[in-house]
């Protein structure tokens, strides 16, 4: 299968905070943005695959800061990199002021997507061609977030996590090491 540009599957989607979104505190409920986000992911898949995806695994959501009513919130995904018949989606959310358009960065979240058949069952996708560093440094980092995923959920055994056994090696390499410069 032709690999396929990152770029292909991006995906821009924009909302705006109104009351029905609200928590009891008036911030938009953590619910409805995950709703958003999943929405937005799953457009990227099925834009990078031409197939039906479904959502296999989240990982890694983050909230960093409260969305308020009457913003506007701006989701922009992914696919970071494709397996066999899944896919790591990313997607990062702003809250955008609609008086001054200021950004804030507020969430980023890891989405795991399976291409599937009229049976519902998995079938292999187009691997990801990463065009720019920054999408080359995703693709790498994809790989070892995959194994962190399968590992915790049962489905590698830390045996054959090859590539996380590496950075940790890398990393405790490091940690012995003076600091390069002098106090
Ligand atoms: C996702 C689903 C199709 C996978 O089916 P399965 O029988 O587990 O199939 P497989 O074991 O062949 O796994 C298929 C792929 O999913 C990946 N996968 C499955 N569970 C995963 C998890 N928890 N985390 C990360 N990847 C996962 C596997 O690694 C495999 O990837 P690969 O083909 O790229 O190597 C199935 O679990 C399903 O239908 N789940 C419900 C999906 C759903 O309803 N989502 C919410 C609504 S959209």
């Amino acid at each position: 299968m032709e690999a396929r540009p990152v770029r292909l599957s991006r995906c821009v989607m924009t909302e705006i905070v109104i009351p029905n979104d609200l928590n009891g505190l008036g911030n938009l409920l953590g619910g409805r943005l995950l709703h958003w986000m999943d929405l937005c992911a799953a457009i990227s898949a099925q834009r990078h695959t031409n197939r039906v995806c479904v959502t296999a695994a989240v990982d890694f959501v983050e909230f960093r800061s409260p969305i308020k009513q009457g913003e506007i919130v701006v989701l922009e995904s992914q696919v970071n990199r494709a397996f066999r018949s899944s896919m790591e989606v990313e997607v990062n959310v702003w809250a955008e002021d609609p008086l001054t358009r200021s950004k804030r960065f507020c969430n980023r979240a890891f989405y795991t997507f399976v291409a599937v058949n009229e049976e519902g069952r998995p079938v292999p996708v187009p691997p990801v061609l990463p065009e720019t560093p920054e999408e080359q440094e995703r693709y790498e980092q994809a790989a070892r977030r995959r194994e962190l995923r399968l590992l915790l959920s049962g489905r590698l055994p830390a045996e054959k996590a090859r590539r996380l056994q590496a950075a940790l090696t890398e990393l405790a390499a490091t940690a012995s090491e003076p600091p390069k410069t002098n106090p």
